[in-house]
């Protein structure tokens, strides 16, 4: 295990103790809620029988959303106690799910064609390379296989809303793909409960627009929706300096769908 793998590891297992809201299982979910929270706009179609893959997806929320749908679902996750996240969640719905103790980067242990859909919700950002990460997804995905996945805005990785210097929210890092930044966390993360104890900063490594893209292409995916997300509803009229205006001027993150057609596109670059 390598020392981003290992940084992480270590950092999800204290999240986890303080309870910090990625770890918090959804323990009360039924069929409409689960749609709701994973699909609502039903673009996955009838998920019954579907195999899916939640890559670096342990705490015990997607995984269970898309079993009590009926999928046939496998977790990856680097942490041993998000892992058991999901297993508590299992047991309270008495479903299955496929748990693995892996690194995201390396999917070796899964054959070629494997799934109909990967669902990976925040996580491209904590390791250096998302193109390692397309790689292995695209040779788990079936064709016509879906893969959905949210990762930092790469223009506003690092910057959050203490940022605020009384003009805005100022841009300080290097544009740079794979660039390490660290950051403390936001409190949102723990609701009201701080930790007992100091958890390491945050560790991402940036990933720029244009390696998203060619990087998804370069491996057949097809890009079919992307989309900014932000954090509550974003509100240029709010208070500098709150989550509401900070995401009105700077959306942290994106969330891309796209199919595995490399029945059309081929594999590798065509320029
Ligand atoms: C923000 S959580 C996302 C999943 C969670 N279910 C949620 O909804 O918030 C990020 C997850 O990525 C995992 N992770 C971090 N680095 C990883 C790696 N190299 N390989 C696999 N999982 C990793 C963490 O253990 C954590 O469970």
């Amino acid at each position: 295990m390598d020392e981003v793998a290992k940084y992480n590891m270590e950092r999800w297992q204290a999240l986890a103790q303080a309870n910090a809201i990625f770890t918090r299982p959804y323990l009360a979910l039924d069929k409409d809620s689960a749609q709701s929270y994973l699909d609502p706009q039903r673009r996955l179609g009838d998920l019954a029988g579907k195999d899916v893959l939640c890559l670096a997806a342990g705490g015990g929320q997607q995984s269970i959303a898309f079993a009590l749908l009926g999928a046939n679902v496998t977790v990856v996750d680097i942490s041993e106690a998000q892992i058991q996240r999901d297993a508590q969640a299992a047991s309270h719905y008495k479903l299955s799910l496929k748990l693995v103790q892996g690194d995201m980067r390396d999917l070796s242990r899964f054959g070629e064609d494997s799934y109909n859909i990967v669902w990976h919700p925040y996580s491209l950002n904590f390791v250096p390379d998302a193109r390692k990460v397309f790689r292995e997804v695209a040779r788990v995905l079936r064709v016509k296989g879906i893969y959905h996945f949210m990762c930092a805005n790469p223009f506003f990785i690092g910057l959050g809303r203490k940022d605020w210097n009384g003009e805005g929210y100022a841009l300080k890092l290097p544009y740079v793909d794979g660039e390490g930044i660290t950051y403390e966390d936001e409190s949102w993360i723990y609701r009201g409960e701080r930790p007992d104890k100091p958890i390491k900063e945050c560790r991402e490594y940036r990933h720029t627009l244009s390696t998203l893209i060619n990087g998804l292409v370069e491996q057949g995916f097809l890009i079919l929706n992307v989309s900014e997300q932000s954090l509550g509803t974003p509100n240029a009229e709010a208070e500098p300096g709150t989550s509401e205006h900070f995401t009105s001027i700077a959306p942290p993150w994106l969330i891309f769908w796209a199919a595995h057609r490399p029945d059309i596109l081929g594999g590798g670059s065509r320029l």
